[in-house]
């Protein structure tokens, strides 16, 4: 078991296309977004467990001892379908929630609690520890904040447990762990993702472990090669949602109406391979042209998603904004409220970039302009860390 603190940090993302149409076998294009999740683990042997969440008010700790007598047997699974829902009902059980208990609370200490007595089970003893995450990302907006989560964890437990080795070398301020390690940690996460979520593609979780611009589809994941630098509005209409039951309605949907449904599916496939050969294309010889095919599959993959239920009127409105400014834009993530993303073409004057800006806060959203690509799960060196983020995972 390591003895030193253990700092991690894994990126959010954004859908570029294939939202939903992914859980269904469907490609999904995910970029990961220089918006991170940070954690640090610190080692300790006073005979506790803690967590600490301070985005969402979360701290909780448990006595080693009790989880030493657990029979932690029934964590035991060999197959992507873990955990099954009997197991989720048992770490119910074990996390003991008080009645009042948020449900994002409950399912980011669940998460937390199937990681560690899943992956520390192996120890002769169960390690005393705290861990405390911290997050750029808004929760529960479409840009991976769980999966980031779920990542930081597994990568943070897994090297705590000496499972994977610490990758930073003497002398480096960050680092990052072989592919080998890397597929690991994703396994993980993808656990912990499905804690959280139920069902979900294993999309969010690649995308954080990897970073850099992905395909993925049904857990065949490919990185782009040198994929343009594209410049993006981030837009978060603030509009709660939840991505399990998003999931959920589109599933009904093409129960429901399968001849209807199965196309759009189908269709919105089409969209991103379309996607990724512009994208491709692109990166050879970049043209303006190309960003106007860019700029139409956005325009068809959002009534896309309307057609499939997980439209918004907050999003609606965000794509009228963006509209009457030239430019063109769609949710990212579940839907049904939460982000949306806003393509900005070379030749878009800063001008027009800051109007748009300012209309869309004018309807009560935050938005961003960002950068995307960013690195997969890294493990950084305390003091290489920037003072405000060092200083919240201090807990000052
Ligand atoms: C959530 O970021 C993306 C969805 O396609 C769900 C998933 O892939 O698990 C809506």
């Amino acid at each position: 078991m390591l003895s030193e603190v253990l700092m991690v940090s894994a990126p959010g993302k954004v859908i570029l296309h294939g939202e939903h149409a992914v859980v269904h076998g469907k490609v999904a294009l995910a970029v990961a977004l220089n918006l991170r999740t940070f954690l640090r683990l610190q080692p300790h042997s006073n005979g506790k467990v803690g967590l600490s969440l301070p985005n969402i008010g979360v701290k909780r700790d448990w006595d080693v001892a009790r989880f030493q007598l657990l029979d932690t047997s029934f964590l035991e699974q060999d197959d992507i379908t873990a955990p099954i829902p009997e197991q989720v009902e048992k770490l119910k059980e074990v996390a003991d929630f008080p009645e009042d208990c948020a449900i994002n609370e409950r399912l980011a200490v669940l998460a937390f609690l199937y990681l560690y007595l899943s992956i520390c089970r192996k120890q002769r003893t169960l390690p005393s520890l705290d861990i405390m995450v911290w997050s750029e990302l808004p929760t529960g907006a479409g840009l991976g904040s769980s999966a980031a989560y779920s990542v930081c964890l597994a990568a943070a437990l897994l090297t705590a447990c000496e499972e994977i080795p610490n990758p930073l070398r003497d002398g480096d301020g960050i680092s990052r762990w072989t592919e080998k390690d890397l597929e690991l940690i994703n396994k993980w996460a993808f656990r912990g993702e499905r804690v959280i979520h139920g069902n979900p593609s294993g999309v969010d979780n690649a995308v954080s472990t990897w970073g850099g611009a992905l395909r993925y589809q049904k857990g065949q994941i490919s990185s782009l090669k040198r994929p343009p630098a594209l410049k993006i509005l981030l837009t978060n209409t603030k509009v709660p949602r939840s991505t399990k039951a998003l999931v959920a309605s589109v599933r009904n949907r093409l129960i429901k109406f399968p001849e209807i449904v199965a196309p759009l599916l189908t269709s919105i496939d089409a969209i991103a391979l379309e996607c990724e050969r512009v994208l491709g294309e692109m990166a050879v010889d970049p043209a303006l042209e190309q960003y106007l095919v860019l700029e139409e599959l956005i325009d068809m993959n959002q009534h896309h998603l309307n057609a499939l239920g997980v439209g918004h009127a907050s999003l609606d409105r965000l794509c009228q904004v963006t509209m009457a400014h030239g430019l063109h834009s769609k949710l990212t993530g579940a839907g049904g409220g939460g982000c949306g993303i806003t393509l900005l073409k070379p030749d878009v004057e800063q001008l027009a970039v800051e109007a748009t800006k300012q209309a869309l806060t004018g309807c009560g959203f935050d938005c961003w302009e960002t950068s995307i690509g960013a690195p997969g799960v890294s493990v950084h060196l305390a003091t290489s860390l920037d003072t405000p983020i060092r200083q919240v995972l201090d807990g000052l």
